[in-house]
């Protein structure tokens, strides 16, 4: 199973949630089945780290956030099952880009939260520290949420 987490710049929100879900898979055992990795719908950030107020939310919640930023690429369409995005405005610049032969299953990350309520993650970029911790509530219960929906529809 192949997982692209995207969002707008690729340091905050989706490196997130790739390092959350990939702990998730590895403490599930099961990270030989799987293949995690991010994006941004934008390029300007690209070869960066993530976001240093993000990767400290992350860090206190024990994760290492350590991905390098880079951009939607089109073949990203073709070797990801999932594609999984932040917010509808990556979600449809996702839809403008996918060429027509592309078998990734576009979708709202927080589709699969199991909280009511909105539907995107919101960008903490040019909030304050409590944008950070937001995310990192809605990745986690997001990403497990997402995990225990994926292995029963394996099942
Ligand atoms: P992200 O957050 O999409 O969650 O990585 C942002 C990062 C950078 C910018 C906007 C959002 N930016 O405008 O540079």
């Amino acid at each position: 199973m192949n997982v692209l987490f995207v969002c707008l710049g690729n340091i905050c929100r989706s490196p997130t949630a790739e390092g959350v879900f990939r702990e998730l898979v590895r403490e599930a055992r099961l990270e030989a089945g799987f293949r995690i990795d991010s994006a941004g719908t934008g390029g300007w950030h690209a070869g960066e780290l993530p976001d240093p107020r993000m990767r400290e939310a992350a860090r206190r919640r024990g994760y290492v956030l350590e991905s390098q930023a880079r951009q939607v690429r089109v073949d990203d369409f073709h070797s990801f099952d999932w594609i999984l995005a932040m917010d509808r405005t990556n979600l449809a610049e996702l839809e403008r880009r996918r060429p027509s032969d592309g078998k990734a299953e576009l979708r709202l990350f927080r589709d699969f939260d199991p909280e009511p309520g909105d539907r995107e993650v919101p960008d903490p970029y040019y909030g304050g520290d409590e944008g950070f911790e937001e995310v990192m509530d809605i990745v986690e219960r997001t990403s497990r949420a997402f995990l225990a929906s994926l292995r029963r529809s394996d099942g």
